[in-house]
């Protein structure tokens, strides 16, 4: 690492730090984020993103070399990404190939960490005094860490990087699967496109990405994987409109819910627009996108206008779904996506911030929402119309449970047998895209 390189990750930890110590109150990562000088937010959330799937191993080393959890904030998490990152730079220099298919991974000399974690603790006057504390649990980690490590993964938060009830949850609910569904949280996503038919062909899309060094395939439908993920900005043609970012589970709502020209639908959870915009691409449709968020509306409108799909076939309006007087004329729908609010757990590997600011109350608040949501949205749908309900979610109280309650109490719908239901996270190989975690239900109203 070269000395000029050694100012920035104090600035860079120090950052993290901060975004570390905002999500464990509350924020989300994309927030804080937000509010990171820009030129430290790439390296700052490249850092974030690492201690956020390593947290719970950080938490326990922390607590096993300093029983008394620091009063600030800042220095815990400045302590524990620290010690991330110790371990990672002493697992790289026993075994140089360790994380050579982990571009994500920030690696650095031991030394390096050190000194560059205590000049972060120097540049803020409140962390001033507790820099000598900082370099020796740092340099007792580094003598000690085969022992500290040993004792710290007895303990399920530590080794899988979870909330205890998040995994005892999961353990109940997936007794098979629990520990592929954790494993997987914490493995980088693949970046996954949605090609726009009206524009583009994935053999096309394909081609263009290969001329540009950019391999790329395809599992089929309209979906095209990279095979190494890079920003958005550097793929070409994003401009033009041909392409979506769109995972490839999420990317099988715009194919589950039948649409054919002149439907007149309704897009109830609609920002920032990614379903939005492939029900669009697949047919000439009357559509009314709606959303509690008026903020994040703008980026509906945003994504028709880059796709070419904005127009006045298109309403997009702020609201609640379920207060239907301040939104429905009274017309019914031909077809509905509900992609209601949920705890997204089924989507942790692309937002590791998720399972640290969910509460295990949380489930429930969210899945009376639904609830609310859901039955308000059947009472406009037109006899012989779709709904198609959507989570991303694993939890089945946002699925399953939620399915069957609705079912229970509307004898008008009926659930089609096209409907995958629960889909778990899986890792991408050849034979999975390496999709996220959701939940799909396709209802039917019958006339009775
Ligand atoms: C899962 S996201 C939707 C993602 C979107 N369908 C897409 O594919 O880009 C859920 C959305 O529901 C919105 N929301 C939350 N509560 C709502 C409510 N009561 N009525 C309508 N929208 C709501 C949120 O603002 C959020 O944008």
């Amino acid at each position: 690492m070269s000395t000029a390189t050694q100012p920035a990750l104090a600035h860079v930890l120090l950052a993290s730090a901060h975004h570390i110590h905002g999500v464990l109150n509350g924020a989300s990562l994309t927030d804080c984020l937000a509010q990171t000088t820009p030129s430290l937010r790439a390296a700052a959330q490249a850092h974030s993103f690492y201690s956020l799937r390593h947290l719970g191993l950080a938490q326990e080393l922390r607590r096993l070399l300093v029983p008394r959890q620091p009063k600030d904030g800042v220095l815990d998490a400045l302590i524990m990404q620290s010690l991330l990152l110790v371990d990672v730079a002493v697992r790289v220099q026993a075994d140089r190939d360790a994380f050579a298919d982990r571009p994500e991974t920030p690696v650095y000399s031991v030394h390096t960490i050190v000194d560059q974690a205590v000049e972060a603790a120097q540049s803020q006057r409140a962390l001033r005094p507790f820099k000598n504390l900082l370099n020796a649990v740092l340099r007792r980690f580094i003598r000690e860490r085969t022992e500290l490590l040993e004792q710290a993964l007895k303990k399920p938060v530590a080794q899988w990087n979870h909330p205890s009830w998040w995994i005892q949850r999961l353990k109940k609910t997936y007794p098979n699967d629990w520990q592929r569904i954790l494993q997987v949280a914490n493995i980088p996503a693949p970046l996954t496109l949605r090609v726009n038919q009206r524009r583009c062909s994935v053999t096309r899309l394909l081609a263009l990405l290969e001329q540009a060094g950019m391999p790329a395939w395809s599992p089929g439908h309209d979906t095209v994987v990279l095979e190494q993920a890079r920003p958005v900005q550097q793929i070409p043609a994003f401009d033009l409109g041909w392409w979506s970012v769109q995972d490839s589970s999420a990317q099988m709502a715009g194919r589950l819910l039948p649409v054919v020209d002149g439907m007149r639908v309704l897009d109830a959870c609609a920002a920032p627009g990614g379903k939005t915009a492939h029900l669009l691409e697949r047919a000439d449709l009357e559509l009314l996108a709606l959303d509690a968020d008026a903020k994040r509306l703008d980026r509906v409108a945003e994504n028709l206008q880059r796709l070419g799909l904005d127009g006045p076939h298109v309403q997009i309006k702020a609201a609640l779904a379920q207060d239907l007087d301040a939104w429905w004329d009274g017309k019914p729908f031909d077809a509905i996506l509900a992609d209601v609010p949920c705890t997204a757990a089924g989507i942790v590997r692309r937002h590791p911030d998720i399972r640290w600011l969910r509460r295990e109350s949380d489930i429930q608040a969210t899945a009376q929402l639904q609830r609310h949501i859901l039955a308000a949205l059947w009472s406009t749908l037109k006899p012989t119309g779709y709904l198609l309900y959507v989570t991303c979610s694993i939890f089945p109280e946002e699925g399953q449970k939620q399915l069957e309650h609705f079912l229970s109490q509307h004898a008008d719908a009926v659930l089609l047998p096209e409907s995958p239901l629960q889909v778990l996270p899986n890792l991408e190989t050849r034979e999975q895209v390496g999709g996220d975690g959701f939940f799909y239900a396709l209802l039917q109203k019958c006339t009775q």
